[in-house]
């Protein structure tokens, strides 16, 4: 059974290959289908973005369809950036100097604790929807550190391990991570799903 992830992230591709190969599912770019669609994001919440590119995506190619939005909330920030979280103040900024403009938004600040977020959402050409969520809570330090990942990770502490994000390897991310935690409640929807529909061409 074919899927379409709609991003033209390669890493991407990898983790969701990773984690749906198990169930018996390729999954490719929409680049592969010669699709080119824009979505604009223009949601009020995560899973609200990521439900607008899967559909888009899904009605494009006629497969089912796959999209994720995650980005960071800072609760002294009223939740900002949120789903502008790629691009908090203006798209002229890069990754660091997106986290120096929010660690100067918190200066003075007497809450630092913070969040990622991450909505999956699959969309099926039988109007069918799954989505899954997931979250990594932590806070954000007062300089970064660490020089791994991207986006907030050098800001992005987790207490328990004291580290920031940015510290971790890729599989130590994973394993806790919002992205991950959302992969790996996708994988066992879909899974369920896909047993409750078997008639769902192969
Ligand atoms: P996307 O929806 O996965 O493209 O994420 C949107 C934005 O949120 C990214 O451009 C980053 O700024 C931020 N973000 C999402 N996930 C992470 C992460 O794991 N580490 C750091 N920044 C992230």
């Amino acid at each position: 059974m074919k899927f379409v992830l709609a991003s033209h992230n390669k890493g991407k591709l990898a983790e969701m290959q990773a984690v749906l190969a198990d169930l018996g599912i390729e999954v490719v770019m929409p680049a592969d289908l010669g699709i080119y669609v824009d979505v604009e994001e223009t949601g009020e919440t995560f899973a609200e973005n990521a439900a607008l590119k899967a559909n888009a995506i899904m009605e494009a190619s006629g497969l089912p369809a796959i999209a994720d939005d995650s980005g960071l909330c800072v609760n002294w920030l009223g939740g900002a950036p949120g789903v502008y979280s790629a691009r908090y103040g203006g798209e002229g900024l890069d990754d660091v100097a997106r986290y120096r403009l929010l660690l100067q938004n918190l200066r003075g600040a007497t809450d630092r604790s913070a969040y990622f977020h991450t909505a999956i959402v699959c969309a099926f050409p039988n109007g069918d929807m799954l989505t899954a969520e997931g979250d990594c809570h932590g806070a954000i330090a007062f300089a970064p550190m660490g020089d791994g990942g991207f986006g907030y990770d050098p800001v992005f502490l987790v207490p328990s391990l004291r580290r920031t994000f940015a510290q971790l390897t890729a599989e130590e991310k994973n394993a806790i991570s919002h992205r991950g935690n959302a992969l790996r409640k996708f994988a066992a929807e879909l899974k369920e799903y896909l047993a409750n529909n078997e008639h769902l061409e192969k």
